[in-house]
């Protein structure tokens, strides 16, 4: 489907964001897990998350969808049931890399994971040496794209460190070291968000982290009354950069999550002088319960061009493309260092921002982990293909409105994997 975006004349108004995928995510998973019902306020409905409600189904937990909550009854940690065919993670890569986790600890059962075309392009061997080491057996194709096959096994306990920060990989072995003989210990070479980490506190398992390692104890069983979704800070950061760049705006995106391990792009806005209000969380020593939420008041306004240093890069991985857009509108260079992990997003996003901005007009190219833009003052405008990816189509949606001709995005279908209102939203701020 393509999609028109018009110059805007100003932005304003105030919507709740939508609820946070990866928290969302993890809610069901952990809750399948769970031995007790657990309630899930604000999950959000989306094409991924709708994905690991079926997942989960399949493996024998029961989901009951109310008006305002989503109630998981889980099957405990070791009675997953074996569906008969393979489960569809669709286009989440969340999903893919979660769910072997909890699977790998089903002894004597098997499981095979596929999904869309964009899935079986992304590795998944990051998740098969660690799973490996601690005695589960996994067949991937050629060793490291998805269809993906589990063969559980009763689990060892290990000391593993990641290769790149990513909290898909980490939450796999904190799922499965669940099950294991002893304590686990994981290492990531940067911080990466932390939710599956704080949702297991609230579970009751022991779990801590010094620095750079998280250490989780082997448990019994998860306990956890509830969780409450906030905003996901993912898809608010489409609206805040809507707001810095049509001149006029002034928005308020209300009970948006900002954890930490999250806001890395709120703090790289306000570096870039970006008016942006808001109670963010500051980087805490000890691992935290809750997950902390604040209106965002943003507001128009010049923009300084910026460096995004590598140890950043995860704290706001799936936001750099909006850092891109920003570049083009600010003062100076902008340029993200240590992002080689865009190539294996939803689509190559290195390649998909840099195409699709210098489409527009952009002076922009690309490195190789990462890109650099020249800022000009603003962009020109065109047509650009979102390549399946939800994140690319809001890009060309937020430039569109910034432009000075409007942008024609190609597949703007590919938002409701994340953010299904996220047009409607746009509209009912455009004045
Ligand atoms: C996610 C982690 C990130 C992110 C993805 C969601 C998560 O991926 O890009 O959209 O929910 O844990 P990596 O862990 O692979 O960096």
């Amino acid at each position: 489907m393509n999609m028109r975006f018009e110059p805007a004349r100003g932005l304003s108004g105030k919507l709740r964001a939508p609820a946070d995928k990866s928290i969302s995510h993890r809610a069901a998973i952990i809750g399948a897990m769970a031995s007790e019902p657990v309630r899930i306020e604000g999950y959000l409905h989306a094409e991924d998350t709708s994905s690991t409600l079926d997942a989960i189904q399949a493996l024998g937990a029961l989901v009951e969808v109310r008006s305002d909550e989503v109630v998981v009854r889980g099957t405990g940690l070791r009675e997953a049931r074996a569906p008969d065919g393979p489960i569809d993670v669709g286009n989440a890569g969340t999903l893919m890399r979660l769910l072997p986790g909890w699977l790998a600890a089903q002894e004597g059962s098997s499981f095979t994971l596929d999904g869309d075309d964009s899935i079986r392009r992304r590795p998944v061997d990051r998740i098969v040496e660690p799973l490996s080491l601690m005695g589960a057996k996994l067949e991937a194709r050629d060793g490291r794209l998805p269809p993906l096959t589990v063969h559980g096994a009763r689990l060892r306990a290990i000391s593993y460190e990641l290769a790149v920060a990513s909290a898909q990989v980490k939450s796999c072995v904190l799922l499965a070291a669940l099950a294991a003989d002893g304590a686990t210990t994981i290492g990531e070479p940067s911080r990466s968000r932390d939710h599956t980490e704080r949702m297991l506190l609230r579970a009751g398992v022991g779990i801590h982290r010094n620095g750079r390692h998280v250490t989780v104890v082997n448990a019994d069983e998860l306990l956890l009354d509830g969780v409450r979704v906030p905003g996901d800070v993912s898809s608010a950061a489409f609206l805040v950069t809507a707001g810095m760049l049509v001149p006029g705006s002034r928005l308020l995106i209300e009970d948006v999550g900002v954890n930490w391990t999250r806001s890395g792009f709120l703090r790289i806005v306000r570096r870039m002088q970006g008016i942006l209000l808001g109670d963010l969380e500051d980087e805490t020593g000890e691992l935290q319960p809750e997950e902390p939420v604040s209106d965002l008041d943003v507001a128009h306004g010049a923009l300084d061009g910026t460096v995004v240093e590598p140890e950043e890069v995860p704290l706001a991985i799936d936001e750099l493309p909006l850092v891109a857009l920003l570049g083009c509108f600010a003062e100076g260079e902008t340029v993200v260092r240590g992002a080689q992990e865009l190539r294996v997003k939803e689509s190559d996003r290195i390649a998909g921002v840099v195409d699709g901005l210098r489409g527009l007009g952009a002076d922009i190219e690309a490195t190789e982990d990462g890109f650099a833009v020249r800022g000009t003052g603003g962009l020109r405008g065109g047509s650009i293909d979102a390549q399946g990816d939800h994140r690319l189509a809001m890009l060309g949606a937020v430039a569109g409105l910034a432009s000075r001709e409007g942008v024609e995005v190609v597949g703007m279908e590919a938002a409701a994997v994340s953010y299904p209102g996220f047009v409607e939203d746009l509209r009912s701020l455009v004045s």
